[in-house]
């Protein structure tokens, strides 16, 4: 069974997604990590976000398991990706690792952008995850202060609009629903409310 799960920076998705892992007993592929390694690496080595050839020969030869995730996980590191993502190249060098990982028994649960347009478009079930603006800045803001980033959810906000801006508009696996996804919008539910509808959906598809 493959689970696609995507949606808008801070929309829940991931810890959606892993947890739908764990009920399911599936694997669990966060692909933003992907990308967020290949900007990490790219920043790394004194590259701008914008260095398309140096950002497609790390993806090609990326390795995830020497990176730490909290240095991931800041907000500068998701604005270089979404700068990096937009690069088909480096898309494309990604892709095969994605799909491998995608059809491994007994399944998998994958969250990102175009999980269930372009890397699983056959997924067995689609979620497309939302959230207010406001919500999702709270949420993220609060996580980013407890990694011990000093940030306030103004400029979270801000962080996540612009981001959100620039995966809808680029011209390769934009952020957008499958046609047959189903929406899940959990401004006002709380992570448990959302486990739930998301398992409803699951389990009636
Ligand atoms: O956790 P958050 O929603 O803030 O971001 P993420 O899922 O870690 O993704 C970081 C960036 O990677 C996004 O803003 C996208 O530009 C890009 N991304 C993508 O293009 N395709 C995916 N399947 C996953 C992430």
């Amino acid at each position: 069974m493959i689970i696609a799960v995507d949606g808008p920076a801070a929309s829940g998705k991931g810890t959606l997604a892993r947890r739908l892992a764990a009920h399911y007993g599936l694997h669990f592929l966060d692909t933003g990590l992907l990308y967020r390694a290949v900007a990490w690496q790219l920043l790394e080595d004194g590259r701008g976000a914008d260095d398309e050839a140096a950002a497609v020969e790390i993806a090609a030869r990326l390795d995830l398991e020497s990176i730490s995730e909290t240095e991931l996980r800041t907000t500068g590191i998701g604005d270089a990706a979404s700068i990096v993502a937009a690069n088909p190249n480096v898309r494309t060098a990604i892709l095969d690792f994605q799909r491998r990982f995608a059809n491994r028994n007994p399944g998998a649960v994958l969250d990102g952008r175009d999980i269930g347009t372009i890397v699983c478009p056959d997924a067995d079930c689609k979620l497309f995850v939302t959230a207010s603006p406001e919500v999702r800045a709270r949420r993220r803001g609060r996580e980013l202060r407890a990694a011990g980033n000093d940030i306030s959810d103004d400029n979270v906000l801000a962080d996540l609009l612009r981001r959100d801006a620039r995966d809808q508009s680029r011209a390769v696996a934009p952020l957008r629903p499958a046609e047959d996804a189903h929406l899940l919008d959990t401004t006002n539910l709380d992570i448990e409310a959302a486990f739930r509808a998301a398992v409803a959906i699951v389990d009636g598809s």
